[in-house]
């Protein structure tokens, strides 16, 4: 069996190898153009918005891994993902042509040639907040930092020393989080917002998120896009607990979603220039998502103040209940899936935008 084993990771490692080489060699020929073969695996940490299914094994009570969740994914599984079917981790790495789905790094059956290709360390209800994961009992970003260590002892031990490092150093790593600290850890709290006014816990937001943004440098990584807040205010959830009867946008969380976004994006650019090698990029999604808000016809769709399923304008819960009579017919006409978490069809047209506005600076 030991030998077997071996066998097969020798196998892998000639494979890999070839696989960096040939990578590299078409980079040289294309020159200048893009290269999508050049980034081997794409690697996520963050919240809801990217956990494929983490939760599930994490001993939270934030889960989706119960119908409606996944009735537009292939089979109709309810795989933890937080939507009707993918979620932007996965259309990011179909844009990348790496894989289809990124799976949960906690799926105790993953395969070293999902481990070559990347996981996600994503864990619904975590922030840069520590305190955000806590409050759900998830994974915070700095347990997701230890499971990444983890990982690359894994790769080392499949592939060796080298080929892990290229791995490392050439991927794509994607980090999502901000949104339940603005939302639930602060607007949410009745001592949060005694404690801090929202410019200064919008500062301390973005310390963690340059922190753990030099964390990920140090273990190796150097090609890192960090998602924006979205539109906080916006969500079906807030505007049914702090958007008045006629359930509008809550002004004062769109604008702590700006200021984060703000002072985040200084902070990466300077990151940027700072840590030699990197190509740290700041991927705007509260644009793209408030413009599907307000121009929802414009991409084919009807709904935007509430989700496709949930009991509608009630709705405080952030998920959908278990086999809600309610859930809608067509989630595709629906900017939201539950009343915190877009459909497939809005990630779709989220994530293109992005794609396109930032692949060429990751190369
Ligand atoms: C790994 O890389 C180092 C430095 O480039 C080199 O000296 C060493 O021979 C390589 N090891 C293997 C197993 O390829
Ligand atoms: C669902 O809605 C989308 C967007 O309006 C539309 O393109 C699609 O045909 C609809 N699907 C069904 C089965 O009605």
């Amino acid at each position: 069996m030991k030998i077997l084993s071996i066998t097969r990771n020798n196998l892998i490692n000639v494979v890999v190898n070839l696989i960096v080489i040939s990578s590299y060699l078409s980079l040289q020929i294309n020159g200048n153009t893009v290269n999508k073969g050049k980034i081997p695996a794409f690697i996520v940490f963050g919240d809801s918005i990217v956990d494929p299914g983490n939760n599930n094994y994490v001993a939270t009570i934030g889960r989706a891994n119960f119908p409606p969740y996944g009735r537009d994914f292939p089979g109709g599984i309810p795989t933890g993902r937080y939507s009707n079917g993918k979620v932007p981790s996965d259309i990011f790495a179909e844009e990348l042509g790496i894989k289809e789905f990124v799976p949960p790094y906690l799926d105790p059956n993953l395969q070293i040639s999902d481990l070559l290709t990347g996981v996600s360390f994503a864990s619904g209800a975590a922030g840069y907040d520590p305190n955000s994961a806590k409050l759900a009992n998830a994974l915070s970003l700095e347990d997701q930092l230890a499971l990444f260590k983890g990982y690359k002892n894994k790769l080392k031990a499949a592939v060796g020393e080298n080929t892990t490092s290229t791995i490392i150093s050439e991927s794509l790593y994607l980090i999502c989080s901000g949104s339940n600290d603005i939302t639930n850890t602060y607007f949410t709290s009745p001592i949060t917002p005694l404690q801090y006014d929202i410019s200064t816990y919008t500062g301390l937001m973005v310390n963690w998120a340059s922190s753990f943004v030099q964390k990920l440098y140090a273990l190796g990584a150097r090609r890192i896009g960090v998602i924006s807040a979205p539109p906080c205010g916006c969500l079906p959830s807030q505007r049914t607990l702090h958007g008045g009867l006629l359930r509008t946008c809550v002004e004062k969380e769109n604008q702590a979603s700006i200021l984060f976004n703000n002072k985040l994006f200084s902070e990466l650019t300077s990151l940027n220039k700072k840590l030699s090698g990197s190509r740290i990029v700041y991927l705007d999604i509260y644009n793209p998502l408030l413009n599907l808000i307000n121009n929802p016809s414009q991409s084919g769709f009807e709904v935007t103040k509430k989700g496709c399923c949930g009991t509608g304008n009630l709705e405080v819960s952030f998920l959908c209940n278990k086999l809600d009579p309610g859930t809608c017919k067509n989630a595709s006409k629906y900017v939201f899936w539950d009343s915190f978490h877009p459909t497939e069809a809005a990630y779709k047209v989220i994530v293109h935008e992005v794609y396109e506005k930032s692949i060429d600076k990751f190369l």
